[in-house]
């Protein structure tokens, strides 16, 4: 406590030219440095309609001419798949139906962590997700569920320095950002590292790279899953990785003028991190500790992702704090939403 407020004393005395350093980080980002957020009660819960979902979980969500469009999984003990809805107003998000995608080209059987993008080159939406290997449906019409094609891989296989690098974690999580010359893959392994593939725009989606270590940490904790990556402004991005804090999961921030990286932390802690327990404020009850996969609220549709840097609403997961984590996959996930206060 004494030495941070040290460090603010001798900023403090440098103001006069250091006035300018804050502006710098601004134009850099256009990003705030700190994070602070409202969150919603439990807003969308399974539906009970004989499919026995126990969780609702991983959203991604883009609003496109006043609809937002969710694409979720569903989690149970026997697995997981996905679904879809749409609402005009966050106020009747769980009264919408649920389309469940395995009614749709993309089937039956492992898929889980959507995100959803439309690549202009060839006006077609991309639905990216996990089962088993990194996958992709696509769909002319976003509002027309059942026409989502069957899944095809991206890779021929678990990539061999993933496989390498496991030690029981998991391979999860893909998500694809475009720039103007390449796209790229990211994905995850519950074991403390980030991986990044690429394959130019033109080629997109064939021939995606082995992947790349984008960034590691020695504790699983510090960088564990759900990353999602955005454009801000014209030439900046922003990372988010969820990581497992002392109380429970929540969003560690970098930002870079590359989406090779490398990657500075903006809000890369538990005490003041992007998005978490600490920097949240319930309207109603804190119905969840832990702040976990979701994402931010696009209403630009393309597939460079841009997101306004303030002013944001984060769709995301949580759980009551009394569930039982011995099952994991039926642990009861609801959706909730999150408002950023204030901003740039
Ligand atoms: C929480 O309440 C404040 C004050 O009414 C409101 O501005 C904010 O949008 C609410 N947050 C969410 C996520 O609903
Ligand atoms: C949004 O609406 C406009 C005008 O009706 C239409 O041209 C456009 O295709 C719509 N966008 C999407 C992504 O459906
Ligand atoms: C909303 O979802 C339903 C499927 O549940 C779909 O038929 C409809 O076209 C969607 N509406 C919009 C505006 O996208
Ligand atoms: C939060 O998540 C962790 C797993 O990351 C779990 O062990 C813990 O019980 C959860 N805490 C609450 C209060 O739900």
């Amino acid at each position: 406590m004494l030495s941070s407020l040290i460090s603010l004393v001798v900023l403090a005395v440098s103001a006069a030219p250091a006035i300018a350093l804050p502006q710098l980080t601004t134009r850099q980002t256009n990003l705030p440095s700190t994070f602070k957020w409202t969150s919603s009660n439990a807003l969308v819960f399974p539906k009970n309609d004989g499919r026995g979902v126990a969780g609702v979980k991983d959203p991604s969500i883009i609003q496109v001419n006043g609809t937002y469009h969710v694409f979720a999984s569903t989690a149970q003990n026997e697995g997981y798949s996905l679904f879809y809805f749409n609402f005009t107003d966050y106020s009747k998000a769980n009264s919408s139906p649920f389309f469940y995608l395995d009614q749709s080209g993309i089937g039956t059987g492992y898929r889980a962590a959507p995100q959803v993008f439309y690549f202009a080159p060839q006006k077609l939406w991309y639905l990216v997700y996990q089962n088993g290997n990194a996958a992709y449906s696509t769909n002319k019409d976003i509002s027309e569920p059942k026409g989502w094609t069957a899944p095809t891989n991206f890779y021929s296989g678990t990539p061999k320095i993933i496989e390498d690098n496991l030690e029981g974690g998991y391979w999860v999580d893909m998500w694809v950002i475009c720039d103007d010359a390449d796209c790229h893959l990211f994905s995850s392994d519950d074991n403390g590292r980030l991986y990044r593939s690429q394959t130019p725009l033109s080629n997109f989606p064939s021939g995606m790279s082995d992947p790349v270590i984008a960034m590691e940490e020695p504790r699983k904790e510090d960088l564990f899953e759900a990353a999602n990556v955005y454009t801000i402004g014209e030439k900046s991005y922003l990372l988010l990785v969820e990581c497992i804090g002392s109380v429970g999961r929540y969003f560690r921030s970098w930002t870079s003028t590359d989406i090779k990286g490398p990657w500075k932390a903006l809000a890369a802690t538990e005490s003041q991190p992007f998005f978490g327990a600490s920097n949240t404020v319930f309207n109603g009850t804190k119905w969840t500790d832990n702040l976990s996969h979701g994402e931010v609220v696009r209403t630009d549709v393309d597939q460079t992702l841009k997101i306004k840097p303030c002013g944001m609403e984060f769709l995301y997961q949580g759980v009551d704090p009394g569930a039982d984590w011995s099952s994991y996959n039926a642990l009861p996930w609801r959706l909730g939403l999150a408002r950023q206060v204030g901003g740039c």
